[in-house]
């Protein structure tokens, strides 16, 4: 008989979902004064009028997300006066997207294939507001994204000036941020800023306890019992905790628990994690690397090839005196990319003055796993 790669009858899994990124947790503790803020800054809605915009800002992994999307659940008992819209901007990154994906919302399909002009759409949703006297809130996760390209200024403003066209409309925007340097309100153009007014929502990294608090509710939804003994679960949250990132701990739960399984164990070992570390930390240098464009792409690379040559730190100025002339751009589109790559976590970027924006800048990966990955 043929050899079989996909059978086995032994599973460490209760429930393997319990570790994907999208999955909803049961349990969403230690959010509450965030998600309260939420609602406060919808509440005006609810009553006929416009929700006040917010940015939440925080490092990766501390519920910005899931906690907006979880008042967006609640909201759905207002379905006939507030439209939630959710944007990833991960995926959505121009205007026209960010708008197809309100008329989405709005309509139940997408604008159609054949093209319309964003007026078009604009108009459709503008009017279909109008008449359902809904309150449009729209949340821009990753919103940062959209600054790097240059188009968050151009979104806010449209999406907040609906009203002058349509009046009656009503519009507030959530902006997650995961990068924690960026100052949006000096950034933006002040027109931009005049209309925007954003209240600002922190969400602080977890500390051990609440780590360790998540984590263990996740391990007891989707791992059978005694797969993960208490001194294997500390390894856990320690290397999460070294990450910041709750993704990293969920990951490397899921990873290591699939390494036992695959060498025929019942229990997790501490090879199993070691070699989960490893590879997580591997796949989120490919999947990020995929995303970038191509000049964001060159620059990481440049920077992987310039910490090989040099013995002393680098710094951001010097980075760019070394790459100026092969990427041709100026010193703000540079410091963009810098900023982006910074917040994706390929690199730290750490200030040595704050007065004249001179950073030091330090390679998360190694430096030949980076020319390899960026090819
Ligand atoms: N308090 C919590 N309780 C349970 N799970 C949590 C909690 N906070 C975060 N998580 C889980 O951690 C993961 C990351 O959370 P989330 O996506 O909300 O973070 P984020 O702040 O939006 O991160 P990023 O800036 O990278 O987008 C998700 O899988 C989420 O379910
Ligand atoms: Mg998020």
């Amino acid at each position: 008989m043929a050899k079989q790669f996909l059978l086995s009858d032994q599973t460490l899994f209760r429930d393997v979902d319990v570790f994907e990124i999208d999955y909803v947790p049961e349990f969403f503790n230690y959010r509450e004064p965030q998600m309260s803020e939420l609602a406060y800054q919808i509440s005006p809605a609810l009553r006929g009028g416009r929700a006040l915009n917010a940015i939440c800002t925080g490092l990766p992994g501390t519920g910005k997300t899931t906690s907006v999307l979880r008042v967006f659940t609640e909201l759905e008992q207002f379905r006939g006066k507030v439209l939630p819209v959710y944007v990833n901007c991960q995926t959505d990154r121009t205007k026209y997207m960010v708008y197809s994906r309100v008329y989405a919302t709005l309509f139940g399909h997408t604008p159609p294939r054949t093209g319309l002009s964003i007026l078009s759409v604009m108009d459709a949703i503008g009017d279909s507001l109008q008449k359902r006297k809904l309150s449009l809130v729209v949340c821009l996760d990753d919103a940062n994204l959209l600054h790097y390209d240059g188009v968050l200024g151009d979104v806010l403003n449209s999406l907040l000036r609906l009203h002058q066209d349509y009046p009656g409309v009503r519009t507030g925007v959530f902006a997650t941020i995961s990068d924690i340097d960026l100052d949006l309100v000096t950034d933006l153009d002040p027109w931009v800023v005049s209309v925007f007014r954003p209240t600002m929502i922190y969400f602080p990294p977890y500390d051990a306890d609440e780590i360790r608090g998540i984590l263990r509710e996740r391990v007891r939804a989707g791992l059978y019992p005694k797969v993960l003994s208490p001194e294997m679960f500390d390894i856990i949250v320690e290397q999460t905790m070294e990450s910041g990132d709750v993704r990293v701990g969920l990951d490397l739960v899921k990873r290591a628990a699939m390494h036992a399984e695959r060498a025929a164990r019942t229990e997790v070992v501490r090879e199993d994690i070691m070699a989960a570390y490893e590879q997580a930390r591997h796949v989120h240098l490919v999947c990020t690397v995929r995303a970038l464009s191509a000049g964001e792409r060159l620059l990481f690379r440049q920077i992987a090839e310039l910490s090989q040559e040099q013995t002393e730190p680098l710094i951001s100025k010097n980075i760019y005196a070394a790459v100026k002339d092969t990427a041709k751009i100026g010193y703000t589109v540079f410091f963009k990319r810098l900023q982006k790559l910074n917040s994706l976590r390929l690199v730290d970027m750490i200030r040595v003055r704050s007065s004249d924006r001179t950073n030091e800048i330090v390679l998360r990966y190694e430096p030949e796993k980076v020319r390899e990955v960026c090819g």
